[in-house]
């Protein structure tokens, strides 16, 4: 049983980007989070972070062959990648879309998202404890 993290550019500068949108837990509290949450409901983890769209992609691959469901943050590429959306449709394993802040009370260019409609779900606006309801959402999705 194993979830894949996911999150994409600027993500590793957590904590210190914008900690008035984004707060102050950095990218090592996010994977601590998401470990604890998803070890407790009996799920491992692999956490990858790139500023790279291919990385993204190819990591996004490799999850098809020892993966349940993947948890995206996929950054400023949610507004921009078909890439990523095909690959997460691609390997049809479930994921859910997450986003620290609530985009749809930002700028409109951050209104749209190219993975929302194939997600199982999203969450937006829930701050880091964001991952931690998708990765339990998951759970229960990848246990039918
Ligand atoms: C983000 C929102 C995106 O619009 C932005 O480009 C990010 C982070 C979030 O977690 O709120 O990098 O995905």
């Amino acid at each position: 049983n194993r979830i894949l993290l996911v999150n994409g550019p600027n993500l590793n500068l957590l904590g210190t980007r914008e900690p008035e949108i984004y707060g102050s837990d950095t990218l090592d509290d996010v994977v601590g989070l998401v470990e604890r949450t998803a070890g407790g409901l009996g799920f491992e983890v692999r956490a990858v972070q790139s500023n790279h769209e291919g990385v993204l992609v190819d990591a996004i691959h490799d999850a098809r062959s020892d993966c349940d469901a993947i948890v995206i943050n996929p950054g400023a590429f949610t507004h921009t990648s078909v890439a990523l959306r095909d690959a997460l449709t691609g390997v049809r394993l479930p994921f859910g879309e997450v986003h620290i802040s609530n985009v749809h009370a930002r700028e409109p260019f951050r209104h749209h998202s190219y993975l929302s409609d194939v997600a199982s779900f999203v969450i937006a606006g829930a701050g880091v404890q964001g991952y931690a309801f998708a990765v339990q959402r998951l759970v229960a999705v990848a246990q039918g």
